[in-house]
Formats: C-alpha cells, structure tokens, sequence
C-alpha cells in the first residue's frame, strides 16, 4: 500500500478512536468468502467499513481499535495496545490454492496498523474477563452475522459467552457511526471516485461507436467492463444496467440479453469501481444516432431536471429539497407537453428519487434522513451525491399517447458538494441532445 492511502487509513483509524473514546473497545471484522455454488465461491469482495479502516483485502481478518489502551500478550510479554490487526494464519498450502497471506508480522510495515496477531488470537479479546473493563463494544454486527470460515469459530465462542458479558457492557453496531464519517470524503477518496468516473466515461466512449440496432445488450455490457478492466479498475460497481425499450422502465434490469431496435432507445446504467471506491453514471442513447421528436421531448424534461438540481448543489441545502426541485421540473414538463394532467401524479412515472451517496459503496452506507435527533440530510462539503432524475413509461400506461410508450430515460451523473457550491465529476460525459447525436454519427 503507498504512503498517501496508508496515510488515509490512519487518519481514519484515529478519527473513530476519538470518536467512540477511552472507555470504548471495538472490533470491526473483515469479509469472508461467501460460496457461489458446491465447492465455488463469489469472487472476494472486503466489507467496506472494515477497507475504510485498514485498505486490507484479505477475508478473516479484524480490527481492534482500543482508544483507552488494552493489555495483551505480544511475544510473551504483556503490553498495552491500541490498534491490532487480527489476520490469517501463515500456511503455504493455502497459499498454494488462493495466493498470499499477509501474516501477522508484516501488519505495521504493510498497513500502519501498530500491532498484528493471527486471526484466532482474538478469542483474548472477545471474552467478558476483558471486555468488563470497558463500558462500550462496537462491533459491525450486521456484517458479522454474515461470516463464515476461521471467523465463525471465533463468533461462536463469542456469542456463546455473550450472555454473561452483556449485561455489563453497552453492545453497538458501529455502523451507523462509521456511515457519518465516510459520508464526507478526504480529498484522498475523492480522487479515487474521480478516478473511477474518469474510468467509466472513457469506457462508455469506446462502447458509443457499438451502439446500432441488431446488437445485443449484452455485447454493449462485455464492452463496458472490458474496458473497465483494461483502464485500470478492478470490477463494476454495480451490475451493469443495460436497458434497450421498455427495459429500461425495468429500474434495476440486469438480464442484458435482447437486441436493440431501431427506433428505441438504450439505457445504460453502468460505472466501475476504483481502489474499492464507486463511480454511477448513467446515460440515455438513441439506437439509430437520432432521437425522434417524442423522445426529444421527453429526454430534455429529464436533462432540465439533472441540471437543475445539479445548479442547485451547495452546503447548507437539504438533499431532500433538491429531490423536491427534480419532482417539480418533471413534473412541470411533462404538464406543460399535455402529458399530466395533474402534477401530483409525477410519482407514477418518476419511480424513484433523485439521487444517493457514494463512495465505497454505490448507494453509500451512510445515514441521509432528519431525525428527530440528527440532521443528515443537509449537505456538507466532502458529500458525493448521484443526481439521476429519470422518466418511464410502459407499454401498459394507456393514458400516455402510444408514441411515448416503452420508454424509459435516466441522466445520471456524480457531484461532489465543494465549500462554496459543487463540482459535476462527470462533466465530461455528454448529455446534450446535439452533443450525442453529433458523436453516434461517428
Ligand atoms: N446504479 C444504481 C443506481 O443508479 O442507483
Ligand atoms: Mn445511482
Ligand atoms: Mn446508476
């Protein structure tokens, strides 16, 4: 790992430690393998609080953070710790099979994380004899649930114990915890998604010149991550939407197996991920190279909403109000074009809201809504959002004149909210009606 990301990590690291305080322990545990089918499994993927945490990526493995300190045997002597990395067992044979382990001696070189021990030591920490000094445990207890391998001998002996130790410490899912801090990125995780955006756009610009009526979706898909890959990014960041028709009133189609028509229009829901940060990133493409004039009429309502909104984007504004504003330019141009008759039926074919998130994840695991008690839901600088307003009518809304029917049309880009305003990072990628037909043309 290079200086400037173990640096991120660490800052992390020391940011949720003065977070939870000295009288807090946690453990935040890594994936593991999860199986495909008999003896395959999916292909690895790290949870994402835990890479927030460590930037490592091998399954079964966790993280202590203890900001009051925590005595533990190290090499037979007793010392007090406040950061471990709990990682798998050394063994060439498995590493024959499913390639290198890191080993618990190369943790502070590797990762900056001050002490390394193997996987099963953990059984040290995770017991009331311990965990009694401390008034809170966080743990991520949701993904937790979800492991398997060397971790769920380790949670069995925990969980088996956790009767007698839960009465005496406050239990945490520091989820909720770790999603305020991720939903306002470090200039080191916006140039990962900057990266990953750069990535997507370029690859959607080679897959342009394949778009014509006969071609398969899937053929456009196979393209998008091909060139994903070759550019540097290592995996999608979500299933690749692509959506010829009535598909795309389809919002998460993912079967990608028919022709494109003449006539129709393309979808394409699609973006990479980079360094584990995501990129979403849609846009909407006449399979001829030339939008009728229905289509026309429809795609500009859209684009009016994405800019718009996107015009609107500042701190101090609630990204509710912002989802507002798409609803009342939806709605007004599809009034104004004699397709409402009542503005409050924007909902049936708007589907969805304007935008989330992102970051390590797609829709980023971070809390967005007012409570009673907090106010997620006003912008900050360093939030990165998706604006994707989007319009869709089936074969099935009779009311809409025939020629609008089987349609579906999303412009989706990624802004990040900057001190005084914001910064489309998708900018590059086109969107006006004469700068698409201009480049299909070829
Ligand atoms: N790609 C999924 C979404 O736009 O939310
Ligand atoms: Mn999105
Ligand atoms: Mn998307």
């Amino acid at each position: 790992m290079d200086k400037a990301q173990k640096s991120f990590h660490k800052t992390r690291r020391e940011e949720f430690s003065r977070l939870i305080g000295k009288d807090s322990i946690a453990v935040i545990f890594s994936s593991s393998h999860q199986n495909k089918s008999y003896d395959g499994d999916f292909h690895f993927k790290q949870y994402k609080n835990f890479y927030y945490l460590t930037g490592f990526t091998e399954p079964d493995s966790a993280l202590l953070i203890a900001p009051g300190g925590i005595k533990l045997k190290t090499d037979s002597k007793e010392k007090t710790i406040y950061e471990a990395a709990y990682v798998q067992i050394k063994d060439p044979v498995m590493e024959t099979w499913n390639g290198k382990r890191l080993g618990y001696k190369s943790v502070k070189e590797e990762l900056g994380i001050e002490n390394g021990f193997e996987n099963q030591q953990l059984r040290s920490v995770l017991n009331g004899k311990v965990l009694q000094n401390y008034s809170r445990f966080y743990l991520n207890i949701a993904e937790m649930l979800k492991l398997n391998g060397d971790m769920k001998g380790i949670l069995n002996f925990f969980t088996d114990s956790l009767n007698k130790i839960a009465p005496h410490i406050e239990i945490t899912d520091a989820s909720s915890l770790l999603g305020k801090m991720r939903a306002v990125k470090t200039s080191f995780e916006i140039n990962q998604i900057k990266k990953a955006s750069e990535i997507s756009i370029k690859s959607y610009n080679e897959t342009l010149k394949m778009i014509k009526p006969g071609v398969n979706e899937n053929d456009i898909m196979a393209s998008l991550v091909y060139n994903y890959s070759i550019n540097g990014s290592q995996d999608s960041a979500y299933y690749p939407i692509v959506a010829t028709g009535e598909n795309a009133c389809i919002l998460h189609y993912d079967s990608n197996n028919k022709k494109l028509k003449d006539g129709e229009l393309l979808l394409i829901d699609s973006a990479c991920e980079y360094n584990y940060y995501c990129s979403d990133i849609t846009r909407t493409f006449p399979v001829s190279g030339k939008f009728t004039e229905e289509q026309k009429l429809i795609y500009e309502i859209v684009l009016k909403a994405n800019k718009e909104c996107i015009k609107k984007i500042k701190p101090g504004i609630k990204f509710s109000d912002i989802g507002k504003l798409s609803e009342k330019v939806l709605a007004d141009g599809l009034f104004k074009a004699g397709l409402l008759k009542n503005k409050d039926e924007i909902k049936k074919y708007s589907l969805h809201g304007v935008g989330h998130h992102i970051g390590l994840d797609t829709h980023d695991a971070v809390p967005h809504s007012k409570t009673l008690k907090e106010d997620n839901d006003t912008l900050k600088p360093g939030n990165v959002l998706t604006i994707e307003p989007g319009l869709y009518f089936t074969s099935q809304m009779k009311e809409i004149p025939a020629k609008f029917r089987g349609t579906g049309i999303r412009i989706e880009d990624d802004v990040l909210v900057t001190g005084n305003g914001c910064e489309n990072l998708t900018l590059s990628m086109v969107k006006e009606v004469r700068e698409i037909e201009s480049l299909m043309k070829g």
